[in-house]
């Protein structure tokens, strides 16, 4: 069996693919999820991937998810965290809760995940964190202060956990996925992605999921070791960072 790769938000969107894609390139693969139960099910008979379910805002359920995926498969060796969410308001109408919401899952879901595998990373002297962040944490967005906030705190805290893992065996990179046709893109008003997104877009489409998954994979493997606190940008040529 391959090394054992976890992806937070692994059965829907860019999550699905990187799931798809690590289990092609010969990982053992586990797909958390939040709430999607019927897209999880449908995700694991398509694939054959295990899905598991726990909220990536909670510690508690973190340690206890992150304990469930090792007792079934091993010792979790790269780390994906890929979840994520939209609360999308201008500023003067975001609430308390949608400001919380988003960096709880965003931010420290990241930090709650980490956590739970980087002790056995540091003493196996193996792992890989790969962090999805966004052209939106590099470049702001209008409408999206808390997700700006959250996504730009994942590249910080991927530059710090850079430092601290290298001696370790640990590389910790960060991907920046710009617009990719998913979901939670295809959400937004059609009036607001066809007249003032798309058009920022030089490549002139958005992006495909399994062109995130790719990077992914790169930075997974045995070949990548040497790309640590790293901010690989896929966007089609829409910000350079
Ligand atoms: N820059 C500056 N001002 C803007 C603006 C922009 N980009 N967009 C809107 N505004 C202004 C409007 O001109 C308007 O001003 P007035 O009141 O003076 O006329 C005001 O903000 C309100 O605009 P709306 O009527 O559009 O406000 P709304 O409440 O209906 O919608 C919104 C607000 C939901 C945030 C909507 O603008 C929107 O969906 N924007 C897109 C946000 C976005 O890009 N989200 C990305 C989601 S995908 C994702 O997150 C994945 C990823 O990583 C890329």
């Amino acid at each position: 069996m391959g090394r054992v790769a976890l992806v937070t938000g692994g059965s829907r969107g860019i999550g699905a693919a990187i799931s798809v894609a690590l289990k092609a390139a010969g990982y053992t693969v586990a797909a958390n999820y939040a709430g999607n139960d019927e897209a999880a099910r449908a995700f694991s008979a398509e694939t054959g991937i295990a899905t598991y379910k726990w909220s990536v805002a909670d510690y508690d359920a973190c340690k206890a998810g992150v304990a469930a995926v090792e007792a079934a498969h091993g010792p979790v060796a790269v780390l994906v965290n890929n979840a994520g969410i939209t609360r999308d308001a201008m500023f003067h109408r975001m609430t308390p809760q949608q400001w919380r919401e988003v960096i709880d899952t965003n931010l420290t879901g990241v930090f709650n995940m980490t956590h739970q595998v980087w002790t056995g990373m540091r003493d196996r002297k193996f792992g890989r964190i790969i962090t999805i962040s966004s052209i939106n944490g590099q470049k702001g967005q209008a409408g999206q202060a808390n997700y700006s906030a959250a996504k730009a705190g994942d590249l910080g805290l991927t530059r710090a956990l850079a430092q601290e893992g290298a001696r370790a065996g640990i590389t910790v990179n960060a991907i920046c996925p710009g617009y990719i046709a998913t979901e939670m893109v295809k959400a937004i008003d059609a009036k607001v992605l066809a007249e003032r997104i798309l058009p920022q877009i030089p490549v002139g489409r958005l992006g495909e999921p399994e062109e995130i998954a790719r990077c992914v994979v790169f930075l997974a493997g045995d070949g990548a070791g040497f790309i640590t606190g790293a901010t690989i940008s896929a966007n089609g040529g829409q910000y350079f960072a």
